[in-house]
């Protein structure tokens, strides 16, 4: 694979960090053993080190020349309620947490693009290595800019990147413009009034509107939005009643939803309050809607994805990077320093899927292969990026 020679010398290294970090899997505020090991290799590599943004994130600094671009490189590395069914000696430690989503691998990448940029400095200009706490699910990116992230460490540009199983390793994929959609929660509350499941008269059921609202809600994204501009709503969980014969109180639903398109979200949730409270009010019951916006679309900007785009055909070849890579569902708290800085956030292949490889799965692993390629790539994005010419 095309590496850099230097780089390549120290995937042994890199190999070790990440399956130690892989052993040690810690999630969302609580990665402070990660926090330490991060921290201290950055200090060796002769860094800069500043600690305690969002609790656990790490900013390392590197400047070179006299140049006042700057530019921010972020990984993530938090890992996941899941409980790992790998039985491979750096499975993990932590009983119920898991790396099931390869930021071990991220946090080893830019760890290595790390070491390399502190030893060769062949740039001209400021790197802020920005290793942030909880992207899965509560926005430790968010938290780190209202902890004052680009006011201590202003960025011109800023880059994320993520491992992608089914994208073969020595693959880049990346497109310009809404590349993640933005993810929000609800919660529908239907409230009737409990009775003897024998009686049902006797009481108001909220199960009856509750099953039409989870079927009413289907029909925003298939009759209200565009069908050009994608819309998710799904119904993830269903709570309700404790026993067979008594018909309870409430029921809850929640769920999530996602879209590209701002327009898409303010539609979202007023329809859904009117489906809501349109359906318990016809079954003589009450409805409640809590929607909470969570993470907004991650949105690439056109010439930052260019640039980075070409640092990666640089690497691996033209025909190597799909530059027009399919917007995916999925979400990502990268797209809140998107929103502040512009900048691109890539794929780099993890290999074939089989084996159950997928994000998320209780059987994933980072692949250590691809290591040398994603340091490469920060490295060479960095040096290109704060080029001495
Ligand atoms: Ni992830």
């Amino acid at each position: 694979m095309p590496v850099i020679n230097r780089i390549a010398e120290f995937h042994d290294a890199m190999t070790e960090w990440r399956r130690d970090i892989h052993a040690h899997p810690e999630t969302a505020f609580e990665e402070t053993r990660t926090s330490d090991i991060v921290a201290n290799l950055l200090e060796e590599f002769g860094m800069e080190v500043h600690r305690g943004l969002a609790t656990t994130g790490v900013v390392g600094t590197l400047k070179a020349g006299t140049s006042d671009h700057r530019v921010g490189l972020r990984a993530d590395l938090d890992a996941l309620h899941i409980h790992e069914k790998n039985t491979f000696d750096h499975r993990s430690q932590n009983d119920g947490k898991m790396h099931a989503c390869g930021h071990d691998g991220h946090t080893t990448m830019l760890l290595g693009a790390a070491k390399y940029l502190a030893e060769t400095k062949n740039f001209d200009g400021t790197i802020h290595f920005i290793f942030q706490p909880a992207e899965e699910n509560e926005g430790g990116g968010r938290v780190m800019i209202e902890d004052g992230l680009f006011d201590l460490f202003p960025c011109d540009e800023i880059y994320g990147m993520h491992n992608a199983p089914g994208i073969e390793v020595g693959k880049f994929a990346v497109r310009e413009g809404p590349f993640l959609a933005a993810f929000d929660i609800f919660e529908i509350t239907v409230t009737g009034i409990g009775t003897h499941a024998a009686m049902p008269d006797r009481g108001i059921d909220p199960m009856i509107p509750a099953a039409q609202i989870i079927l009413g809600l289907q029909a925003i994204p298939s009759r209200e939005t565009s069908p050009l501009n994608a819309a998710v709503v799904s119904v993830t969980q269903v709570h309700g009643g404790d026993t067979w014969n008594v018909i309870p109180d409430t029921v809850v639903l929640r769920g999530t939803c996602r879209w590209f398109d701002k327009e898409v979200r303010d539609l979202l949730e007023p329809a859904m309050k009117r489906i809501a409270d349109g359906i318990a009010a016809a079954h003589r019951c009450s409805a409640e809607l809590r929607y909470e916006r969570r993470y907004p679309a991650t949105v690439n900007t056109p010439e930052h994805t260019g640039f980075a785009a070409g640092v990666a055909e640089n690497l691996v070849g033209a025909g190597n990077v799909d530059r027009d890579f399919q917007p995916d569902m999925g979400s990502e708290d990268f797209a809140f320093m998107l929103e502040e800085k512009p900048g691109c956030y890539i794929l780099i292949g993890n290999g074939p899927e089989e084996g159950g490889c997928l994000l998320h799965n209780p059987h994933y692993d980072f692949n250590d292969e691809v290591l040398p390629l994603g340091a490469s790539y920060w490295a060479r994005l960095a040096e290109s990026a704060l080029s001495k010419s």
